[in-house]
């Protein structure tokens, strides 16, 4: 048996690629189609009520371009408020990327605080210390929105004294028994060699973007939807601007994606 649908995953711009490469490393059998929603980035600065219904608008969207087996949302921010409405409209299962991003933080959390960087959206949503707290964690959690990190990503501006003073001022006035910080955004693993430069060596370092390729294959075993057969296919669909895709795809999938590869959709308004 196999299941030759895609796998759709979708971000608010780029950053959801660091997920896509996740899942096409563990998965390489499997055809993905990606929409990174690059007209509306950055979500995380929006209201919950806005980035669910963007969210709802992206899922169709990907269904009406592929019929989809499962959709991964890549993107923290739309997992924190918009999980419980995807799961509600949709006759396919949805993964997010919190739960997994929680699980590998206590993977390797001794016992201290963990720090949780994300989006303004994300934290207000409290849905990493719920995660973190319902998986047994009994230590504190302390969460820091980090806004300037996404528009560095998204421009490509990975290093040099701009991101990392950005990240020092970000990480300033952790509490000092922090073990575990937490990538709570799927832009920020872009920045890691930043990050870690600015954390103490003790300090562990985590994102949930293999723990979420690891949920997406336990799932698609499960339900019996793998595909075996070789020749997966790969779409890459943006709301706007494809070349900034394709200028940023060797960074962040991995492989070099001429823009003529990259589709412009337009997103359907319907939730
Ligand atoms: N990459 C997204 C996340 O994981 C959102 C970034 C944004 O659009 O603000 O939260």
């Amino acid at each position: 048996m196999t299941d030759e649908r895609p796998i759709g995953v979708f971000d608010s711009g780029v950053g959801g690629l660091t997920v896509l490469r996740a899942l096409r490393e563990l998965l390489p059998g499997e055809s993905t189609v990606y929409l990174g929603d690059t007209a509306r980035v950055p979500y995380g600065t929006r209201s919950a009520a806005t980035v669910e219904k963007y969210a709802l608008n992206n899922a169709r969207t990907l269904l009406q371009q592929a019929d989809l087996k499962a959709l991964v949302v890549a993107c923290n921010t739309a997992t924190a408020v918009a999980l419980p409405a995807l799961r509600a409209a949709l006759r396919i299962p949805v993964v997010g990327v919190i739960e997994p991003g929680a699980r590998a933080a206590m993977a390797e959390c001794r016992g201290g605080t963990i720090v949780v960087l994300g989006t303004a959206g994300t934290v207000r949503s409290e849905a990493y210390p719920r995660a973190l707290h319902a998986l047994g964690h009994k230590g504190d959690v302390f969460a820091r929105a980090c806004p300037l990190l996404v528009p560095l990503v998204e421009e490509g501006w990975l290093s040099g004294d701009i991101p990392r003073l950005v990240v020092e001022e970000y990480l300033r006035g952790m509490p000092s028994d922090t073990d575990t910080v937490v990538m709570g955004c799927t832009h920020y693993p872009l920045l890691r060699p930043v990050l870690r430069a600015a954390l103490p060596e003790r300090v562990a370092l985590v994102d949930g973007a293999a723990a979420t390729a690891t949920e997406v294959a336990g799932l698609l075993a499960e339900r019996g939807l793998a595909r075996a057969a070789p020749g997966p296919l790969h779409r890459l669909l943006v709301t706007d601007a494809p070349e900034q895709l394709a200028r940023l795809s060797r960074t962040f999938l991995g492989v070099d994606v001429p823009a003529g590869d990259v589709e412009l959709v337009d997103v359907l308004m319907t939730a």
